[in-house]
C-alpha cells in the first residue's frame, strides 16, 4: 500500500495534537476497522503491509494495555514490531532516550515510536531532536506516539475512550453525560476528558470525588472555558440523592500511594466514598454503563467484581477498543491510511515574533534622563523596567537585566517614581557609551523586562525609542528551567532538551515540552 497519507510522521503527544476533525475522522476509521474484523470480512485495505515500516515499543513504565494492545495492532498491519528492552540495554550505561532512539531510526527506512515513560513531555522532545537528525541525515521524520508520559497525558486512551463513548451513543455526538467518578486530582485520563470531550456538541460533567481527591481546578477551568456543565459532588450517596444522575460512569483508579502520610488514616474512608455498593443498583438510571480505563485494583476495587457478568460492564469492551483505536493510529501515522481526511487539519503552533515596536521620539531642549550622577550625552538608557511591579521585583529584574546581558560596564541604575500615579514605580537603567543593541539582545531585553522601553541617546537626545512587549516564547537563555520535576527538559535528566515557553496569558508562560504553567517569574533561574 502508497504510503503518502496526510498524518505520515505526526507525532501524538496531547489530545490535542489532532484537531476535532481529525479526532472524528479517526473514530470513523476506528468503527470501519471494528466492525470489518468483528464481521469476519476481509480488513487487508486497512494494513500497512510494509515489513519495512517499524513499529518501536519502548515502555520505560509498566503497561498490560497500551503495550499489547500497540503489539497486536502493529501485528496486524504486518510491520516490523520491535519491544526496547530497557533492563538490558544501554539505559543502564546513562545513555540518553534521544541518542537511544536516533540509533534505532537507522535500523529501518521509516519508523513509528510509541513511547511510556516517566518523563513528562518527551514525545515533542524526540519530535524536535531526532526530528532534526533524520532532516540532516536523509531518513523520513518518524511518528512519536505517546503511550503515558508521567502524570501530563495518555492520548491514545483518551481516543479509545471516546471512541467507546460514541459506540455507547450509537455514533451521535450531539450530546454527553457522564459522571467521573475516583481519583480525579492524580488521573490523567480524567485530566484528557476537558480535551477528548470536545467532539461532543454539548457536553455535562459531574465529578464525583472527595476534596483530597477533586478535580484539579485547572481542568475544571478548561471544561467551563469549553462551555461544559460541570458539577461536583463528594461522595457517590451525594451524587446518588442528586436526583440527576447520568448514565455513562467512568472510573479511575485511586492512587493514594502517592499522596504519603497524610491520607493513611483517611484511606478506608476516602474508597468508601467512591465505591460502588449493590444497594446504589435501584437509583441507576436505565441502561447505565460503567467504564475504566483499569487496571482495576484487585484488593479494593471502586467497581466490585460482582458487577463484572452485568450489562453495566462497560470497561472490557473498553479496553478491547484499544486494540482498533491504535490500529488506526499506527495506520495514519505511517501514512497508509487517512489519503480521504478531508476535514480540517490540526494547525502548527505559531509564534507572532513582532514584540518590538518603535515608538515616537517627543523632541525636548533640556537633556533628557538624567539619571545616575550626570545625564547621559551619548548612550542607551532603559526605562520603564517592571513598571507598576513591587519594588523588589523591579531591583530583581534590573539584576536580571545586568547579569544576563552581561552589562559589566560604566553605568547606573535605579527604582524611581513613575508618572503612572504616586505609588507606582519603575526601574532605569542607564548605559553611557553603548551605541547599539543587536536584535538578539532586543529579544532577551523583551523576555527579561517585558514593558520597558529602549531609548538611543544621541548628544543628550532621544534619536530613537522601542517599546518591547511581553513576547510570545522565551527560550534560548541558560537562566530558565521549567519547574516540573518530571519535564523532559529538566537538566538532571540529562536529555539535553533546551528549555522552550510560549505565552498562554498575560504574564503566563506555558513549557514547551510537558504544558506546565508558569507566572512569568517563575521561570528564571536567577
Ligand atoms: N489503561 C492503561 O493505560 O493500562 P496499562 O497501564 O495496562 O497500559
Amino acid at each position: 500500500m502508497e504510503r503518502t497519507g496526510p498524518f505520515r510522521g505526526r507525532t501524538i503527544a496531547v489530545v490535542d495534537d489532532l484537531s476535532r476533525d481529525e479526532q472524528r475522522y479517526l473514530y470513523g476509521l476506528a468503527r470501519q476497522i471494528k466492525d470489518t474484523i468483528r464481521s469476519g470480512r476481509d480488513p487487508s485495505r486497512f494494513r500497512i503491509s510494509d515489513r519495512d515500516y517499524q513499529v518501536y515499543l519502548i515502555f520505560l513504565e509498566n503497561s498490560t494495555r497500551t503495550r499489547e494492545s500497540f503489539r497486536n495492532a502493529a501485528e496486524f498491519h504486518g510491520c516490523r514490531v520491535n519491544m526496547f528492552d530497557a533492563a538490558t540495554s544501554s539505559f543502564a550505561k546513562n545513555e540518553s532516550l534521544s541518542d537511544a532512539v536516533k540509533m534505532l531510526v537507522g535500523y529501518a527506512p521509516e519508523s513509528c515510536f510509541v513511547l511510556r515513560t516517566g518523563l513528562e513531555g518527551v514525545c515533542r522532545w524526540l519530535d524536535a531532536s531526532v526530528g532534526a537528525y533524520c532532516e540532516s541525515a536523509g531518513f523520513p521524520k518518524p511518528a512519536f506516539l505517546n503511550a503515558g508520559d508521567g502524570k501530563h497525558e495518555h492520548p491514545t486512551q483518551e481516543f479509545l475512550d471516546e471512541f467507546t463513548f460514541l459506540e455507547h451513543l450509537g455514533g451521535d455526538d450531539s450530546r454527553i453525560h457522564l459522571a467521573l467518578v475516583g481519583d480525579l486530582w492524580h488521573g490523567r485520563t480524567v485530566h484528557s476528558k476537558a480535551e477528548g470531550l470536545g467532539i461532543f456538541r454539548e457536553v455535562s460533567v459531574d465529578l464525583v470525588a472527595p476534596e483530597l481527591l477533586s478535580m484539579p481546578p485547572v481542568y475544571v477551568e478548561r471544561m467551563r472555558a469549553a462551555g461544559f456543565e460541570v458539577r461536583a459532588y463528594e461522595s457517590l450517596d451525594e451524587y446518588l440523592a442528586s436526583g440527576r444522575v447520568a448514565p455513562i460512569w467512568y472510573y479511575t483508579r485511586l492512587q493514594l500511594e502517592r499522596m504519603g502520610e497524610r491520607v493513611l488514616d483517611r484511606a478506608a474512608e476516602l474508597r468508601r466514598a467512591v465505591t460502588f455498593r449493590p444497594d446504589m443498583m435501584s437509583r441507576l438510571p436505565e441502561g447505565s454503563r460503567f467504564y475504566h480505563p483499569l487496571p482495576r485494583d484487585r484488593k479494593a476495587p471502586v467497581i466490585p467484581t460482582f458487577l463484572d457478568g452485568l450489562p453495566l460492564n462497560g470497561w472490557d469492551a473498553q479496553s478491547a477498543n484499544g486494540y482498533y483505536v491504535r490500529i488506526a493510529l499506527l495506520g495514519l501515522a505511517s501514512g497508509a491510511l487517512g489519503g480521504d481526511f478531508q476535514g480540517a487539519p490540526k494547525e502548527p503552533l505559531r509564534f507572532e515574533e513582532d514584540f518590538v515596536t518603535e515608538a515616537a521620539v517627543t523632541p525636548r531642549v533640556k537633556p533628557e534622563h538624567k539619571v545616575g550622577i550626570k545625564p547621559v550625552e551619548n548612550g542607551i538608557v532603559i526605562d520603564h523596567v517592571a513598571a507598576g511591579r513591587p519594588v523588589r521585583e523591579i531591583w530583581d529584574t534590573l539584576d536580571k537585566i545586568r547579569r544576563i546581558l552581561g552589562l559589566d560596564v560604566r553605568s547606573s541604575h535605579g527604582v524611581y517614581h513613575s508618572n503612572a500615579g504616586p505609588e507606582v514605580f519603575k526601574g532605569i537603567l542607564s548605559l553611557p557609551d553603548i551605541l547599539a543593541f543587536d536584535r538578539r539582545d532586543l529579544k532577551k531585553l523583551g523576555a527579561i523586562a517585558p514593558g520597558c522601553t529602549l531609548n538611543l541617546i544621541k548628544d543628550s537626545r532621544v534619536l530613537r525609542k522601542y517599546r518591547l512587549a511581553m513576547p510570545p516564547r522565551i527560550y534560548n537563555f541558560d537562566q530558565i528551567s521549567c519547574k516540573n520535576e518530571a519535564c523532559v527538559s529538566r537538566p538532571a535528566h540529562q536529555e539535553g532538551a533546551p528549555a522552550q515557553f510560549r505565552r498562554t496569558g498575560e504574564r503566563k508562560f506555558t513549557c514547551l515540552y510537558c504544558d506546565r504553567e508558569h507566572e512569568f517569574g517563575e521561570i528564571w533561574d536567577l
